[in-house]
């Protein structure tokens, strides 16, 4: 039975993709929107090749608010799940207009056509990155945010705002706000996974870059941090399972559960990993040495995040299942299958 249409903004790309693939699974009917500024269409293809179903696609770039309109008219949307933005937190000091322009402007574009067309429920993908340093660990969602390092992270703030100012004024607009931690791995079928274009922001497509030869050895940024072996502590969280944690959110309105119209949740496992144990890990799950050296910190990282989330358990069911070294192992997988290794 089909559940409804979803209008996925930024399908294409890493945590677009997968959620794409588990809503489709879960019997809604996804129509993606992918400029394809960091993503590639045969992503789109892949999609269909693992649910066995044929997926709409249109090339448009959400600051375009003639042509999402169009596709409002063209589709009865039961809700839209809001990925499509920049994400590099050093391209965006260099060119904060940039991000403040895209990430902004797709987001108010989005909202006003929701509000327009009446489509009354939005998913909408923030970051642990709200949390700032944060003063107490886990942070759970009632964790104070702190201003953000970059013109990313404030974008994600700023959207944030935005979307509960909307759900406080439009009647009916419904808001889940899932902050993500640090997400990692691949699909399963390895037909789907990150795909970084030129040099990666994210850890562990350095250390299966590294692993694989492209990359002489990993740098690990800073050794020096107030924690265990002095590397930096995440929470590393499974694609596939964030990408479900969306599936449930819609569930959830759906049926029309819910505390307030703009709720908030942590999406992560719960558990802190230093880098280097994230390295170890890696070189155990997979039998393959990663070369590293630690070097300075980098500029505006954080010492040490990890979730707290209950609330996510106790109001959506939903938890992390899948083990970081089953995750590794598939980002390893699709890693060599890129790079065309056995
Ligand atoms: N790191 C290294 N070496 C590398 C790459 C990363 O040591 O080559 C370290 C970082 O310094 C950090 C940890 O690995 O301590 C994780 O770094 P990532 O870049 O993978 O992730 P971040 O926690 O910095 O970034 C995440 C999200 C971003 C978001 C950011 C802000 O991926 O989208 O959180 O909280 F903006």
């Amino acid at each position: 039975m089909e559940k409804g249409t979803i209008l996925v903004t930024g399908g294409a790309g890493f945590i677009g993709s997968h959620t794409a693939v588990e809503l489709i699974e879960a019997g809604y009917r996804v129509v993606i929107v992918d400029d394809l500024s960091n993503s590639q269409e045969s992503v789109i293809e892949a999609i269909a090749e693992i649910t066995h179903t044929p997926v709409d696609f249109y090339e448009v770039d959400c600051t375009d608010k003639e042509a999402l309109n169009e596709l409002f008219f063209k589709h009865k949307f039961n809700a839209v799940i809001h990925f499509a933005a920049f994400k590099a937190v050093g391209e965006s000091v260099e060119n904060p207009l940039m991000y403040y322009h895209n990430n902004l402007l797709s987001l108010i574009n989005i909202l006003e056509l929701m509000v327009e067309h009446e489509v009354m429920n939005i998913v909408f993908s923030s970051s642990a990155t709200v949390y700032g340093e944060p003063d107490e660990l886990p942070v759970t969602e009632a964790t104070p945010t702190k201003p953000a390092h970059s013109p990313y992270g404030k974008t994600k703030q700023m959207a944030e705002d935005i979307i509960r100012d909307s759900a406080r004024a439009y009647p009916g607009l419904r808001a889940i706000l899932l902050r993500y931690f640090n997400p990692f791995g691949a699909h399963p079928s390895g037909l789907i996974g990150e795909l970084p274009r030129g040099v990666p922001n994210n850890l562990v497509p350095f250390i299966t870059q590294t692993a694989v030869g492209i990359r002489k050895e990993l740098s690990i940024f800073g050794g020096d941090y107030h924690t265990p072996d002095g590397s930096a502590i995440r929470d590393y969280i499974d694609v596939v399972d964030l990408a479900q944690a969306h599936v449930v959110a819609m569930e959830r309105m759906r049926s029309g559960v819910g505390k307030s119209a703009c709720e908030v949740f942590n999406i992560g496992t719960g558990q802190g990993l230093s880098v280097l144990e994230l390295v170890h890990q890696f070189e155990r799950a997979t039998g393959v040495k990663v070369p590293y050296r630690v070097v300075e910190r980098r500029a505006g990282d954080v010492e040490q995040i990890w979730a707290d989330t209950s609330l996510a358990a106790n109001e959506l069911g939903w938890k992390a299942t899948r083990s970081t070294d089953q995750t590794l192992r598939a980002a390893w997988a699709w890693e060599k299958h890129l790079r065309g290794v056995k």
